[in-house]
C-alpha cells in the first residue's frame, strides 16, 4: 500500500520479509529486503523504478488501486537489474507507450532482459525533467554504483535524492524511515551491503561522491531502493560511504580458519591469545570459515586491517571453504590490507604456501612466510603459535 515519503511523494514498493538469498545464493539476506518504487503526483504523475519480478501483477495490481495507470506521464528506470525493473513487463502491458528515462546503458540492460522496444528516452547527468508545481526531477548517472547502467534521480524543492542501490541495505520493515528502526540493524545490513556489493567500485564512489558534493544540493531524504529510507540527518549515509570507499579499516585482526582434527583451530586460538596479548586494544575476531556465512564473513573482513587464514594441508592443497572466502576477497578487490597464513600438516604440508599465494593474489600484503606446524601443535608449538600472533598484531 501507498505511504507519504514527503509531500506528493509516495513509497509504492514490496517489503519482502522472506527473503533470505540475493543475487541466486550468492548473497545473504538474513534481515529480508525491500524493493522500494516511488509514485509522484504533481502536475505530471512519474513512477520512479518498478520492484522484483515475482512480484510483478502484485505490483501492478496495487498500483492501479491507488491511481488510474493511464495516468502515468513518465517513468523513470534508475537501474536496469531485475530487482527494481521485474514489473516493468507487466506494468507495460497495460500502458505500452509510456515514455521511460533511463541511461543507454540502462536501455541495454532492459533490451537484453526484456527484449522489448519501449518508449526509451535516454539521460545523462544534468538533464531535467519538468513534473510541474515548479519541480523537475534531476538526472545524475552512477556508471558502476554498480551497474554501468545506474542513475540517481533527484527532485527539486522537496530535496529527495532517488538513489537505487547506493546508500541501501537488505532490510525488511515497515517503518520506511531510518529514524523509526533500530539503527544497529540498519548500520549492519548497511555496511554488509556496502562490503559484499560496492567494494569494487570504491574508487568510483569516491569521485562520484565529489561530483554529488559538488552539485550543491540541498538533501531532505535519501529514497533508496532497498531498505529504510534516510530521513533523520541523510548526510550521515554519505559521510559513512565516503570513509567506506576510503579503504576502509578497523583496528580489527579476523582469524578465518577452517580445521580436520582440530590441529589448525589450536593454532588459530593461540594465535588470537597473541594478537590480544600484543595489543590489547586490537579487536580479534576468530570463525570458522566452513560454519559461517561468507557474506558475514567479507563484512568482517573489510572491517580488519589484517586477516589471517588457515587451512591444514588436504592433498597437497588446504580446504575449498578456505579457497572460496580467498576467492571472494580477490573479487572484492580490497585494498591495503595485510594477511598472514598459517595450518597443521601430518605429511607434505604444502598448505601455507598455498594461502599465501592465494592471499598474495588477492591484493594483501603478507606479513612473514606463515606458520606451519606437523602434526598436531604441542606446548611448544601453541606457545610458537602465541608468539606468532604478536608478530601479526605488530604488522
Ligand atoms: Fe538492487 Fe543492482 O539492484
Amino acid at each position: 500500500m501507498k505511504k507519504v515519503v514527503k509531500n506528493n511523494v509516495s513509497w509504492v514498493g514490496k517489503v519482502d520479509w522472506e527473503l533470505r538469498t540475493f543475487h541466486g545464493e550468492e548473497l545473504s539476506t538474513h534481515r529480508g529486503s525491500s524493493y522500494n518504487s516511488y509514485l509522484l503526483e504533481e502536475e505530471k504523475t512519474v513512477l520512479i523504478d518498478t520492484v522484483w519480478l515475482p512480484f510483478a501483477e502484485e505490483f501492478v495490481t496495487n498500483l492501479a488501486t491507488e491511481i488510474d495507470l493511464n495516468k502515468i506521464d513518465y517513468i523513470v528506470v534508475n537501474h536496469g537489474e531485475v530487482d527494481h525493473s521485474g514489473s516493468l513487463p507487466a506494468l507495460m502491458k497495460r500502458i505500452p507507450q509510456t515514455p521511460i528515462y533511463c541511461t543507454a546503458n540502462a536501455v541495454k540492460s532492459l533490451k537484453g532482459q526484456y527484449h522489448q522496444d519501449w518508449n526509451f528516452r535516454v539521460v545523462k547527468t544534468g538533464d531535467q525533467l519538468d513534473v510541474g508545481n515548479g519541480k523537475k526531477l534531476i538526472f545524475v548517472e552512477m556508471a558502476m554504483l554498480h551497474w554501468p547502467d545506474s542513475m540517481a534521480t533527484f527532485l527539486t524543492q522537496d530535496n529527495v535524492l532517488f538513489s537505487n542501490d547506493a546508500f541501501g541495505q537488505h532490510y525488511a520493515t515497515e517503518m520506511l524511515f531510518n529514524d523509526l528502526v533500530d539503527s544497529c540493524e540498519l548500520y549492519g545490513e548497511a555496511i554488509k551491503y556496502y562490503a559484499n556489493i560496492l567494494t569494487p567500485f570504491s574508487a568510483m564512489l569516491r569521485k562520484k561522491l565529489a561530483e554529488i558534493a559538488a552539485l550543491n544540493l540541498t538533501i531532505d531524504i535519501i529514497a533508496t531502493s532497498h531498505g529504510a529510507l534516510w530521513r533523520q540527518n541523510p548526510l550521515q549515509i554519505v559521510e559513512k560511504y565516503a570513509q567506506w570507499a576510503n579503504d576502509y579499516q578497523e583496528n580489527q585482526i579476523t582469524i578465518l580458519y577452517d580445521t580436520m582434527w582440530n590441529g589448525t583451530k589450536t593454532m588459530a586460538e593461540r594465535i588470537a591469545e597473541g594478537i590480544a596479548l600484543a595489543d590489547p586494544a586490537v579487536v580479534v575476531k576468530m570463525f570458522n570459515v566452513a560454519k559461517t556465512d561468507d557474506n558475514d564473513l567479507i563484512t568482517e573482513v573489510f572491517k580488519s586491517k589484517t586477516v589471517v587464514v588457515g587451512s591444514p594441508t588436504v592433498s597437497n592443497s588446504v580446504l575449498h571453504s578456505t579457497v572460496g572466502i580467498i576467492h571472494l576477497m580477490k573479487e572484492l578487490k580490497f585494498r591495503n590490507k595485510k594477511a598472514a597464513a598459517f595450518g597443521c600438516s601430518g605429511w607434505s604440508g604444502e598448505g601455507v604456501k598455498v594461502l599465501n599465494e592465494l592471499l598474495t593474489g588477492a591484493g594483501f600484503t603478507l606479513i612473514g612466510d606463515g606458520m606451519r606446524n606437523l602434526w598436531n601443535p604441542d606446548a611448544a608449538a601453541q606457545q610458537e603459535a602465541v608468539e606468532y600472533g604478536k608478530v601479526i598484531a605488530k604488522g
